[in-house]
């Protein structure tokens, strides 16, 4: 009894009379102690960590939105990418991923060393859970082992790494990156010894691409907005040529660069014209005007030395060959997007990664088709099948993803008119409700059913939909016809915050919800009214355990938390485990229930962002998670 000694910004957890309270903001949170506990509970018991920890198991997601070149094939037959703060390692053909997991926040950049083996990636600046500066810095593993072997420019980079390069002569000895500070500083390091051997202010303007010529061991060259230098490496120091246009119309953005087999350079801009840079020179040799209708985002020279480009508002991909006449050309379908970057695959097959976050696979003669479906935009919405291994995705993007675990691609994609905020499946499985931010929920069709931010729930017998709202009610609608018939039962009003989230009685008798403002409380979907007396429904069952404040669940809480700290939590069907998705970037797993204050749990990461949701499958194989801005969707394997 009594008050525990206050650690931290606020008083701990402290037990009284069947009820824990707990303290958010300085809000006192109490929460009833079932009968069958009371006699026992004690806030001093210490509780074990999970039996299982989380192994990542497949990413879904790519980022091509923002970066560029960033998509190539490894001699093992994996394609290598990024989105968030894991590099995927795809092999395509056996179905099969690995993953670099050594970054802490967003990776921007990746290249592949000469040797094929040797990969950097560069991220950006974050902040730690606990406040501290995370900086930006560039990773150098080996994709085979999966081990770090450098790490470089801690506290030498601003904001982030956007650009990595390694030489390609020369062995490949050193390594080109450009931050993000105002003056985009490219800098020239041994990588292998850690030393930055040189460094320079780039440009005032963005910067998108940063090379090292592939024969010439001493020219680097840089391009972006306004831009195109040809840098010298000499003993320490790098001089720049300005890039000469003449009486070529100078282009806004120069986008990419390559490499002939003799040694030219080849660019491609916003203006969508491909210039020829003859080798040594900064002087355009040969010009290929409106190669796309918009800008060129991409380029890649085949091993038989033809080139392939790839177009920005025209999503055209073009063969042109030695002699810049163009030989075939196709066009990636409109709903994947912009062409961001291209790399060549085994026989004739291309890989082609695009602005919209996915990965396509094909060939010029075949056209292509997705290996890879991202989110676009920030991802909240998740829901697993009640009995297959499916699960659906919606977000701020409008798209709606119902994703196949064993094919990890979607069965199908469906846009809808607003930006989508959760989701729900009807126990049926042959339902399911997306709430958008605008306040419709889409089951078969838009019904209005709320304000924005809608929440949506349905209980194991299936008899209703609740609706948690951002105008702090909560719709109840009957459900009839296996989900197929809605006719509203009322507004449940008493909170005094928005809805964040709500669990049904596993005998669907009552359903309790969580508020912004960090109360519990218990309703009775019959009559839409509130059950005054929380005490009464200490003992019921809970179907699902997704509500972050209750007496189940308090343990997740970390010392000091605000309230604002866990976005979802999730348990296990068979009732064992406990997920929960951190503002921090983690997923957490914990032993259920947890009813201890800062209860052990063990932490994944590999999200980027706020993770926003987590979800079991059926058989509680695997958990998902979704991450906000970073928009990828992580699975884990119980192990
Ligand atoms: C870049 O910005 C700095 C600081 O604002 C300024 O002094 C410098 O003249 C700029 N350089 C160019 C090339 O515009
Ligand atoms: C070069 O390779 C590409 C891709 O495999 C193919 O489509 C093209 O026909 C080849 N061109 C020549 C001239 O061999
Ligand atoms: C779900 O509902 C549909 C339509 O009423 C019905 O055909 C189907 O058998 C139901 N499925 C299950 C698993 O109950």
């Amino acid at each position: 009894r009594g008050l525990a000694a206050g650690r931290g910004r606020q008083p701990c957890p402290y037990a009284e009379d069947g009820y824990v309270k707990m303290f958010l903001r300085g809000r006192p949170v109490p929460m009833y102690v079932p009968d069958a506990l009371v006699a026992t509970y004690s806030l001093d018991t210490k509780l074990e960590l999970p039996p299982k920890k989380l192994k990542l198991d497949w990413v879904y997601g790519y980022r091509g939105r923002d970066c560029r070149a960033n998509l190539f094939l490894l001699p093992t037959g994996e394609i290598v990418y990024f989105v968030a703060a894991v590099a995927v390692l795809y092999s395509v053909e056996e179905q099969r991923q690995r993953h670099y997991l050594g970054h802490n926040d967003d990776i921007k950049c990746l290249a592949v060393h000469p040797d094929m083996v040797t990969i950097a990636t560069g991220q950006v600046a974050g902040t730690s859970k606990d406040g501290k500066p995370l900086l930006p810095h560039v990773r150098v593993w080996d994709s085979v082992s999966l081990n770090t072997l450098h790490v470089l420019g801690l506290g030498a980079f601003d904001r982030a790494v956007s650009c990595v390069g390694f030489s390609k002569s020369n062995g490949g000895g050193l390594l080109c990156a450009v931050d993000e500070s105002n003056e985009h500083v490219l800098s020239v390091w041994d990588w292998q010894k850690e030393q930055k051997i040189a460094d320079v202010k780039c440009s005032n303007e963005s910067v998108l691409a940063a090379t090292f010529h592939p024969t010439e061991p001493t020219l680097l060259i840089t391009c972006g907005k306004s831009h195109l230098y040809f840098w010298s490496l000499d003993k320490g120091s790098l001089s720049k040529r300005q890039g000469i246009f003449e009486k070529h119309e100078k282009p806004k953005y120069v986008l990419c660069v390559a490499f002939t087999e003799n040694g030219d350079v080849v660019t491609g801009d916003s203006g969508g014209n491909l210039y020829i840079w003859g080798k040594g020179g900064n002087r355009i040799s040969q010009a290929v005007l409106g190669a796309h209708e918009g800008g060129v985002f991409g380029l890649c020279v085949l091993r038989n030395g033809t080139i392939v480009s790839g177009g920005g508002k025209d999503r055209r991909v073009v063969l042109w060959g030695r002699d810049y006449q163009k030989l075939q050309e196709n066009e990636v379908p409109e709903s994947f997007g912009p062409v961001r970057t291209i790399t060549e695959g085994k026989d004739d097959t291309l890989f082609v990664g695009t602005t919209r976050n996915s990965v396509l696979q094909g060939s010029l003669a075949t056209g292509f088709s997705s290996l890879v479906q991202g989110h676009t935009e920030e991802l909240w919405g998740l829901a697993t099948h009640p009995s297959l291994d499916q699960f659906l995705t919606c977000g701020q993007d409008r798209q709606v993803h119902l994703w196949s675990v064993a094919t990890r691609r979607p069965l199908w994609s469906k846009a809808i008119e607003d930006a989508a905020r959760s989701a729900g499946f009807h126990p049926n499985g042959s339902v399911l409700a997306v709430g958008t931010v605008t306040g419709r929920c889409r089951v078969l069709g838009p019904h209005p059913c709320g304000s924005a931010q809608l929440l949506l729930s349905v209980p194991p017998d299936g008899s209703y939909l609740a609706v948690g709202s951002h105008d702090n009610f909560v719709y109840v609608y009957g459900v009839s016809e296996d989900g197929r018939k809605y006719s509203r039962v009322g507004k449940c009003s008493g909170h005094s915050s928005f809805i964040t989230h709500l669990d049904w009685a596993a005998d669907s008798s009552c359903f309790v919800t969580n508020s912004g403002d960090y109360e519990i409380l218990y309703w009775d979907p019959t009559t839409c009214r509130q059950i005054p007396n929380a005490g009464a429904v200490r003992n019921l069952e809970w179907a699902t355990a997704s509500c972050v404040l209750g007496f189940g669940v308090f343990g997740i809480w970390p010392e000091g938390a605000d309230g604002t700290d866990i976005n979802a939590v999730c348990r296990s069907h068979d009732g064992k485990l406990l997920a929960s998705a951190d503002d921090f970037g983690k997923v957490h797993l914990f032993s259920y229930p947890c009813c201890q204050p800062r209860a052990p749990s063990h932490a994944a990461g590999g999200h980027s962002s706020h993770v926003t949701n987590v979800a079991f499958l059926p058989d509680d194989s695997l958990l998902l998670s979704t991450g906000g801005t970073d928009t990828s969707v992580l699975q884990w394997r119980l192990v």
